[in-house]
C-alpha cells in the first residue's frame, strides 16, 4: 500500500513542528503502541498508521477487527492540555465526518454511521508523560467492503459514498483538519463544535435506551458534549464515560 506520508507530514507540520508520520506493517494496536511510548515518557506528536492490527481495541473493552487493505487504522499522539476534557471525542468525530462526506452522521458519543450502519469508531486515551498530559486519538474506518464477519448489523464502508477512495487518501483528508480541531479544542473546549455536531447528530429526537436503564428521547448535546435525554422524570444529561446508548430503532454499536 502506498501511503501519502510526505503529503500528510507537509500538511500537518506547520501546525505541529515536531510531528512525524510512521507506518507499521503490523502491530497489536496503534493505540496500545503509542500509550506504551507515552508511559515510557515519550509523547512526541506522532501519527502512527497500522496496516494491520492483531489486537485492535474498541471502546468499553471491545475488540476492533479490521482486515489489511479494507480499512484505515491509525492513532495520533500529542501533548494536550485543555482546561476541560469533556467532549473531546465528539470534537474528533465532528472533524472526521466534516473531512469525509456530508452524508456521514455521528452517533453520540463518537461513532460514525452511514445510512444506519457503523462506518468508523474512535478510541481516545490519555496518559501522563512526566509533567505532560498526552492524548492518543485512535480512529478505525472501514474503507472497502469486507467479508461478513458475523455482526448482526453489517458495517458501512467509505467507498459507498466516495467510490475508489483508498485508506491513504482518506487519511490525507482527515489528518490536518483533525490537528486543527484538536488545537481548537485545547483552546476552547467542545463549545465551538456543538453546532456542527448538531447537524450530524444521528440520535437527535430519537427514542434511546441507555445502558444505565434510562429511557427517553435524545435532545442533542450540551456545550460540554453531554447527551441531553428527555425522560419521564425530566431532562437528564449524561456523559460518555457513564453509559452506552442504543437508539431504539437501530442496533447497538
Ligand atoms: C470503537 O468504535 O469502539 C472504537 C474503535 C477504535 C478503533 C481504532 S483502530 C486504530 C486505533 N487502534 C486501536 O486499537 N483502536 C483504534
Amino acid at each position: 500500500m502506498n501511503w501519502p506520508a510526505e503529503a500528510i507530514w507537509e500538511a500537518v507540520y506547520p501546525l505541529l513542528p515536531d510531528f512525524t508520520v510512521e507506518v507499521l506493517p503490523q502491530i497489536d494496536s496503534s493505540n496500545s503502541e503509542l500509550m506504551r511510548r507515552i508511559r515510557a515518557g515519550r509523547c512526541e506528536p506522532t501519527l502512527l498508521v497500522a496496516e494491520q492490527q492483531t489486537a485492535g481495541r474498541g471502546r468499553m473493552g471491545r475488540d476492533w477487527h479490521s482486515q489489511v487493505g479494507d480499512s484505515l487504522t491509525f492513532s495520533l499522539a500529542l501533548p494536550l492540555t485543555p482546561a476541560d476534557w469533556s467532549g473531546l471525542s465528539l470534537a474528533v468525530g465532528t472533524s472526521v465526518v466534516g473531512s469525509l462526506h456530508p452524508d456521514l452522521q455521528l452517533k453520540w458519543p463518537n461513532d460514525v454511521w452511514l445510512q444506519g450502519r457503523k462506518l468508523a469508531g474512535i478510541l481516545i486515551e490519555t496518559a501522563g508523560a512526566g509533567e505532560q498530559r498526552c492524548a492518543v486519538v485512535g480512529i478505525g474506518i472501514n474503507i472497502a467492503p469486507r467479508a461478513d464477519n458475523g455482526l448482526s448489523t453489517p458495517p458501512a464502508w467509505l467507498q459507498e459514498v466516495l467510490p475508489g477512495i483508498d485508506a491513504g487518501q482518506a487519511l490525507l483528508r482527515i489528518a490536518a483538519p483533525l490537528l486543527q480541531a484538536l488545537k481548537l479544542f485545547e483552546r476552547s473546549g467542545f463549545a465551538p463544535f456543538q453546532a456542527q455536531f448538531d447537524q450530524r447528530d444521528l440520535l437527535r429526537d430519537r427514542a434511546v435506551n441507555l445502558s444505565n436503564g434510562t429511557v427517553g428521547m435524545a435532545r442533542g448535546v450540551d456545550a460540554q458534549g453531554g447527551l441531553r435525554v428527555q425522560t419521564p422524570d425530566g431532562m437528564q444529561t449524561v456523559t460518555s464515560s457513564e453509559v452506552s446508548v442504543r437508539p431504539a430503532a437501530l442496533q447497538a454499536e
